[in-house]
């Protein structure tokens, strides 16, 4: 018998990230296709993850690009509807919760093709987000759910899918186990910015809700301008749209530069005094490696973070942006919410399994 066949949609940075880990556990195991929806395509938020972290090919290119989300999404369940004709798949397999995750999930699901759903059951409770929108739609057509948390788990359980769900841990955690001492021994960021350890905030902002908003976003400027610290910013493409549109000045103490490797983030969050992050992944790294996150939105997935006093919600509230940055120093040890750092191996056992029986 040949190897079990899974077809992997992914296209934005966080899902390549997690592609890295969860690849390289496949690769032994099963005969693994990669399809590049194309969501992102700038060399610096796509190209440099493949190059770094060895991620196999994508054998599929969509190319699909940005858009509204109706044209983006519909643009690639046509496509990848194509793609799974062509390659017959045992398995559909998306992360997280963006418009690559739907179309695959559902393009899948309407071909009557099993899906995995990894990062399944997190939940906002946000329905005006467009990422609760996607997850709960993908939860809901997926055959087998790897739920990184307790918490994910129980999300699942009140929406009645109990069948398929695993409680594997988080597959950002094996990578900041697997990537972090590499980050070290590669990475020249700091010396490249002239910055010093712990001498820093280190800050991203892209969500919609923070970007699309100019009242939002302004406030949470402020707030950063308000501050002695140094700021370093690593500017997604979206907000640096958006801080142009609306004429947003950034103050001197701002170093703006363009979005970075992955080595070179993890480098700089591993050093920063302080992470200032609308990020669902940068919330959970900040935790992974102890340093003190203040998130810029009113609720979050990683609702454990929050829990154990290492995260605090400010929202765009400028007065509580400058208090958090001066003021919040978490001191709790940290619990082990996310697993043990192993659970792109588990979910190889648990695929493994499901084919036996
Ligand atoms: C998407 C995901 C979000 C995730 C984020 C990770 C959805 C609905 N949102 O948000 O959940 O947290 O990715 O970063 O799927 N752009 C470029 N170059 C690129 C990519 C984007 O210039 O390579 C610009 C375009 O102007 C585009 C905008 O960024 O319109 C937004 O891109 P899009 O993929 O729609 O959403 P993200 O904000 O990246
Ligand atoms: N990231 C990166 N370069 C950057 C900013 C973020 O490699 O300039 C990484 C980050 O470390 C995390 C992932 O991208 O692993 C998070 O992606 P993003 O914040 O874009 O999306 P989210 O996690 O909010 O969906």
């Amino acid at each position: 018998m040949g190897k079990l066949k899974i077809v992997t949609v992914l296209g934005a940075r966080p899902q390549f990230i997690k592609a890295a880990v969860v690849s390289s556990a496949f690769r032994e195991h099963f005969e693994e296709i990669l399809v590049h929806t194309g969501q992102h395509y700038d060399p610096n938020m796509s190209d440099v993850f493949f190059e770094e972290l060895h991620i196999p090919n994508p054998k599929y290119h969509l190319n699909i690009g940005s858009g509204p989300h109706g044209e983006m999404t519909g643009a690639m369940l046509t496509a990848i509807e194509k793609v799974l004709e062509t390659e017959k798949p045992d398995f559909v397999l998306v992360y997280g919760d963006t418009n690559s995750t739907l179309a695959g999930a559902l393009a899948a699901s309407k071909m009557l093709i099993p899906v995995i759903h990894v990062e399944a059951g997190l939940r906002s409770f946000n329905k005006a987000m467009p990422e609760e929108q996607n997850r709960i739609l993908t939860d809901h057509l997926s055959e087998l759910l790897f739920a990184p948390t307790q918490t994910a788990v129980k999300n699942l359980h009140r929406e009645g899918i109990h069948q398929g769900v695993h409680l594997v841990g988080d597959v950002m955690y094996d990578g900041i186990l697997h990537f972090r001492e590499i980050a070290r021994q590669k990475s020249s960021i700091l010396a490249d910015l002239g910055l010093a350890e712990k001498e820093y905030i280190l800050c991203t902002i892209h969500r919609a809700e923070n970007t699309n908003d100019p009242e939002r976003l302004k406030s949470i400027v402020s707030g950063l301008n308000a501050v002695l610290e140094k700021i370093v910013l690593p500017l997604h493409p979206r907000t640096q749209k958006y801080l142009q549109s609306y004429g947003i000045r950034l103050a001197d103490h701002i170093q703006v530069i363009d979005p970075l490797g992955y080595l070179d983030i993890v480098m700089l969050e591993s050093a920063a005094k302080k992470i200032v992050t609308d990020s669902g992944g940068i919330q959970k790294e900040a935790f992974f490696l102890g340093i003190p996150c203040i998130t810029l939105r009113e609720e979050t997935e990683w609702v454990e973070t929050v829990e154990n006093g290492w995260n605090t919600l400010v929202g765009a509230d400028e007065q509580k942006i400058v208090g958090a940055i001066t003021g919040f120093n978490p001191a709790e040890e940290r619990s082990d919410y996310f697993g043990t750092g192993n659970a792109a191996a588990e979910m190889v056992a648990v695929i493994r399994n499901t084919l036996k029986n």
